[in-house]
């Protein structure tokens, strides 16, 4: 969609989705933001209400589908939403160590219930205005199961398979489905990694990145195309090639 009038985002108080908030504030539109960490939300609240946006605002989580539900409700009995960010998610665990079992139910919950939480209530709503936009942000890592991050892998996949099922499904309602698959991009999330993280970029970046794909309502935008290779041919090639890839790339072979 080209010049959307209301837009809500999911995981607007840090990383990606405060970076596409900054962007997508201007006079004349509305942005209804969540988080869950209030302080870091009106944070960002004030710096796009600084560039004329109208915000509203709802420190949520989002594996709380009712209270997610009514808000979203909310929100667009006021203001019709018309473009969806399904941006918040989590990896591995608050220390940011390996996926231990807690991590990987938080993972899931986070990842895949969080984002139905976040679009299923709007699919009705939409479909019966013939209009909208849903955007799920997945990554390059749902392209491949890799070691030491198969719930992420997985929630990924998830949401990315899901995303491209919806595009069809609401295609002849009018509404677009888009998903987004970012290679490393440095915020929080990525802070933690102990390791070298090829092609990473800054979160404005792919905040431009993801606005003009999600103006040509295209299905997949996936960033920087060389990381987006890379994953994709090793998720194409047979396992046995990959994985001895992967053991070669992580100096364990
Ligand atoms: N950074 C990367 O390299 C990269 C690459 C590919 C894909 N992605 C994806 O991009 C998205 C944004 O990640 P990021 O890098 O911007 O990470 P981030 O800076 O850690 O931001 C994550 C956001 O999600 C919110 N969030 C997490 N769990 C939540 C919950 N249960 N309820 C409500 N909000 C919750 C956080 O809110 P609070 O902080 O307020 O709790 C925060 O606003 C994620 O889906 C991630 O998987 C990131």
């Amino acid at each position: 969609m080209r010049d959307p009038h209301c837009i809500l985002i999911t995981g607007a108080s840090s990383g990606i989705g405060a970076a596409l908030a900054e962007l997508y504030a201007e006079p004349g539109r509305t942005l209804a933001l969540t988080g869950r960490n209030s302080a870091r939300l009106e944070g960002v609240a004030a710096r796009c209400r600084v560039r004329g946006a109208l915000v509203v605002t709802a420190a949520l989580d989002i594996r709380s589908a009712g209270a997610l539900a009514d808000w979203i409700g909310e929100v667009d009995s006021a203001t019709p939403i018309d473009l969806c960010i399904a941006n918040a998610g989590i990896a591995r665990g608050k220390d940011g160590t390996s996926e231990s079992a807690e991590a990987i139910r938080q993972i899931f919950a986070t990842n895949v219930d969080g984002v139905l939480n976040t679009v299923l209530p709007l699919l009705p709503v939409m479909r019966e205005r013939r209009r909208g936009q849903l955007a799920i942000v997945s990554s390059v890592a749902g392209f491949r199961g890799l070691p030491g991050s198969g719930a992420y892998c997985a929630s990924k996949a998830a949401e990315r398979v899901f995303a491209e099922s919806l595009r069809a499904d609401l295609a002849p309602f009018g509404v677009g489905v888009s998903v987004i698959c970012p290679g490393f991009v440095h915020t929080p999330m990525t802070d933690r990694h102990a390791f070298r993280m090829p092609l990473v970029m800054e979160p404005e970046r792919a905040a431009g990145i993801i606005r003009r794909g999600l103006a040509r309502n295209r299905a997949r935008i996936a960033f920087p195309w060389l990381t987006v290779a890379v994953c994709w041919l090793l998720g194409a090639l047979p396992p046995a090639w990959s994985d001895g890839l992967i053991r070669l790339a992580s100096g364990k072979s």
